[in-house]
């Protein structure tokens, strides 16, 4: 078997080989991660699951939008409202198959070969596996009792320049360290110095036996002016809920987000078929949610921002469609595109 070359830079797991012991009867485990498994709350999640079924068949077993379930986007935007994040709105959060999905898409999304990313040391092992996937050059920051030491990751920051700086801000893995609320504050102020992005990966903030830990760097990034465009923050329910159910969120700057959901960047404003051959895409404004629904209007502000497109209209020669546009996929590259959509949608919102 010939394998991606980009598995070159990858060990292969010791936990995962660890895993495959753990079978093994009698076998008491301090290994995994696992939350116990007499905790879950079986019969709400089967009530749950019936509710779903026969309120939403359809919906519950259809693919759905790529930003996630709307209601659920809702239900977990006030989850971190709760929490100290405010002014989080459901549209600035994906929903991911776990957090492990939202590093991937991070990854993806931010990693060139050759980058360096700054984790703390030590860190989460499968997210250094999946930014060296990406090729990036994994750096180590030092850690004591309150988490990552900001002095010397100050240091790394400006030696490295790194694309981003990825922490467990709360109950490290595997250090359950806890950065205090003067080094969180102090690592948003890096963040907007540096114009690096800081990924708060934040599995475990919710499970803690006496005080309330110090809020997320996102419930704090409103505390720091400019800090949410340089954030992403990683959420998930595997530890509080279920794992299995493969429920996490991302919450990232917008253009970061629209990158990693692409299409979808243009939600429900838009509506197309896709196209089976040729040059083009026909698109329609749908002006769901009050968006736009001219198409010249929105040609003049797409220029503004950068980005061209021909309206429908004149492609009629009777009773033309004035919300309606043509776009050229075959000029541009698959970066142009992903560029050309993010500004689309900008103008969307202009
Ligand atoms: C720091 C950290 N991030 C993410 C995860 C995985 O979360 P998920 O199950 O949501 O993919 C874990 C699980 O061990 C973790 O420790």
């Amino acid at each position: 078997m010939q394998f991606a070359d980009r598995l070159n830079n990858v060990e292969t797991s010791a936990i995962r080989e660890l895993f495959k012991l753990l079978g093994k009867p009698g076998i008491i485990s301090f290994a995994g991660g696992f939350p116990d498994s007499a905790m879950f709350d079986v019969a709400g999640i089967s009530a749950a699951s019936q509710a779903a079924l026969q309120q939403e068949p359809g919906a519950a077993l259809q693919y759905g939008a790529t930003e996630g379930y709307q209601p659920l986007r809702e239900q977990i935007a006030a989850f971190m409202a709760a929490k100290g994040a405010r002014d989080l709105a459901p549209d600035q959060l994906v929903v991911t198959t776990g957090s492990q999905q939202a590093l991937d898409l991070l990854g993806k999304t931010m990693i060139n070969p050759g980058d360096k990313v700054i984790v703390e040391g030590p860190t989460f092992l499968a997210t250094i596996q999946c930014f060296r996937l990406y090729g990036a050059e994994v750096i180590s920051a030092p850690i004591d009792a309150e988490g990552a030491r900001v002095d010397a990751l100050e240091k790394l920051i400006a030696e490295h320049q790194p694309k981003l700086v990825y922490l467990i801000p709360t109950f490290g893995n595997p250090s359950g360290a806890m950065l205090s609320l003067e080094r969180r504050k102090k690592v948003l102020e890096l963040a907007v110095k540096y114009q690096t992005l800081v990924v708060e990966d934040d599995p475990y903030g919710d499970l803690y036996f006496g005080e309330a830990p110090p809020p997320s760097l996102l419930a704090l990034s409103s505390e720091v002016p400019g800090s949410r465009d340089w954030l992403a923050h990683c959420g998930s329910l595997s530890k509080v809920l279920s794992p299995g159910l493969r429920i996490g969120w991302l919450v990232a700057p917008a253009a970061l987000l629209g990158r990693a959901v692409l299409r979808e960047q243009l939600g429900d404003a838009v509506e197309f078929l896709q196209p089976q051959g040729g040059l083009f895409l026909w698109v329609r404004l749908t002006g769901k949610g009050g968006a736009l629904a001219d198409a010249g209007e929105l040609a003049k502000r797409a220029i503004a921002q950068g980005v061209a497109f021909v309206p429908g209209a004149p492609f009629f020669a009777q009773n033309p469609d004035a919300t309606s546009f043509r776009l050229s996929f075959a000029t541009a590259d698959e970066d142009k595109i992903r560029e050309g959509i993010a500004r689309l949608a900008q103008a969307l919102k202009a």
